[in-house]
């Protein structure tokens, strides 16, 4: 029988890694976008929730391929923002900003702010779409307080600053061993392990 096979709409390297890791068990092939030559296939993100964004960078990609297909799409979501920086966490500071300048524009906003109104989540959503064209949402959230300076130089984006709940230190000095165990993105990823393993046993 023919393995089945899974697309990943991203071409970040660090993500592809990330989840060929988690779904090593499934006798499937994992693939990203870039190895089927679709590199410059280049996706506007315009929705108006992560939800959106992720069901249309899968649905783009599906329609060019005959296998399953994910994509997702992560967000800060502070409270005392009203959500803000949100579905703009990559870019808040700007087009062209950078984790820095995200940071620093983050810690702005949040000056003078006491610590127990800075409570924040990360949340990333992953669309699947099977071979059938059927598209199942599985999310991931992790919850922490933003603080008063960055800490900690490892991961990235906001890791400096999310200081995970129940662990009194940020994402920057957990680490990946840790943050890859209970961070939005593995919860995510770790629901999508038993949606696909579901489906493969299915058929
Ligand atoms: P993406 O959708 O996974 O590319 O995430 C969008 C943006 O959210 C990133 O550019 C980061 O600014 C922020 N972000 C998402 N996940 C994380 C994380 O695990 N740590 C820190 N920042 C993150």
């Amino acid at each position: 029988m023919n393995r089945k096979r899974l697309i990943l709409s991203t071409g970040n390297s660090n993500k592809v890694e990330e989840i060929k890791y988690i779904l090593k068990d499934l006798p499937i092939d994992v693939l990203s976008k870039d190895d089927l030559g679709f590199k410059d296939l280049e996706i506007e993100e315009d929705g108006k929730t992560l939800e959106e964004n992720a069901i249309k960078k899968a649905s783009i990609l599906a329609k060019k391929v005959e296998d399953m297909v994910i994509a997702d799409d992560s967000g800060l979501f502070v409270g005392y923002l009203n959500g803000a920086p949100g579905l703009h966490s990559a870019r808040y500071a700007g087009d062209n900003s950078n984790d820095r300048a995200n940071n620093i524009k983050l810690l702005n906003e949040l000056k003078d702010v006491p610590l127990e109104k800075r409570d924040a989540y990360f949340r990333t959503v992953i669309a699947l779409i099977g071979v059938d064209g059927k598209v199942t949402i599985l999310t991931g959230e992790c919850k922490g307080t933003i603080g008063f300076e960055p800490k900690g130089n490892k991961g990235f984006g906001y890791d400096p600053l999310f200081i995970v709940e129940g662990y009194d230190k940020t994402f920057g000095e957990l680490g990946e061993e840790v943050k890859n165990k209970i961070s939005h993105r593995a919860k995510a990823l770790e629901k999508l392990r038993e949606e696909i393993g579901k489906m493969v046993e299915d058929e």
